[in-house]
């Protein structure tokens, strides 16, 4: 069974002089998680915010915190990012690939739910003998460093693969999300839709979230 589908504004596209009130206007908008791209300028060519940043956030939000870890060496900095009020933690498989499992115990010793993203040149094959200790597979529809990219179509058989294991976690898709590219994904069977640019550039926030979450039974 795909678990709810879950719309998860990411605050690299928010005002980040005003995020407490950008905060408040994604929940008003039906946000279910609000997305937080950490980069490093090594893992990626960006560098965002730190863990005093999250911490902040956290004090300011009502809904869970989705941090995406786009660094290098994840297991150096998990526990950290798990004390500064991540509930859902997702690290690269790219950047563990050598101690993969090794930082797969230390992502599940934070307590947090654990996510493990691929990059768009990176198969979900890796990941299949360690699914039932992955809580959300991130699979990116672009290659991670930058908001505003175009959606890359191709990613969207890795989500297909993912529930045709049994996979039952979370799928979450992230880059260039919009309500036209949120419907192949869907279908495929991804139920967390990150969108940055789609959603805090929109005229009508909710509207844009409502979009993305189409069903009447999705939120719960
Ligand atoms: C990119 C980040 C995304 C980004 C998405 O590396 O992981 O979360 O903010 O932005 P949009 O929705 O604008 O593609
Ligand atoms: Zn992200």
């Amino acid at each position: 069974m795909t678990p709810p589908l879950r719309v998860a504004p990411s605050l690299l596209a928010a005002d980040f002089a005003r995020l407490g009130q950008e905060l408040a206007r994604a929940e008003a908008a039906g946000a279910d998680w609000h997305h937080v791209d950490v980069m490093d300028g090594h893992f990626v060519p960006n560098l965002t915010i730190g863990p005093p940043v999250v911490e902040s956030i956290k004090a300011a939000a009502t809904r869970p915190l989705d941090v995406h870890l786009m660094i290098e060496e994840p297991g150096r900095w998990a526990a950290r990012f798990a004390e500064a009020g991540a509930d859902v933690l997702s690290f690269h498989y790219e950047a563990a690939r050598d101690d993969f499992v090794a930082t797969l115990d230390t992502f599940r010793k934070t307590g947090c739910r654990v996510g493990v993203a691929v990059n768009p040149d990176c198969g979900v094959e890796p990941l299949q003998p360690h699914l039932e200790r992955i809580d959300l597979v991130l699979v990116m529809s672009v290659f991670a460093g930058f908001g505003g990219q175009k959606f890359m179509p191709e990613v969207v058989g890795k989500i297909r693969q993912l529930r045709a294991w049994g996979y039952d976690g979370d799928v979450e898709v992230d880059g260039g999300i919009n309500d036209a590219t949120a419907v192949p994904c869907r279908e495929a069977g991804a139920n967390v839709f990150v969108a940055g640019t789609y959603l805090f550039r929109a005229t009508d926030m909710a509207a844009a979230v409502a979009a993305l979450r189409p069903t009447a039974a999705a939120r719960s």
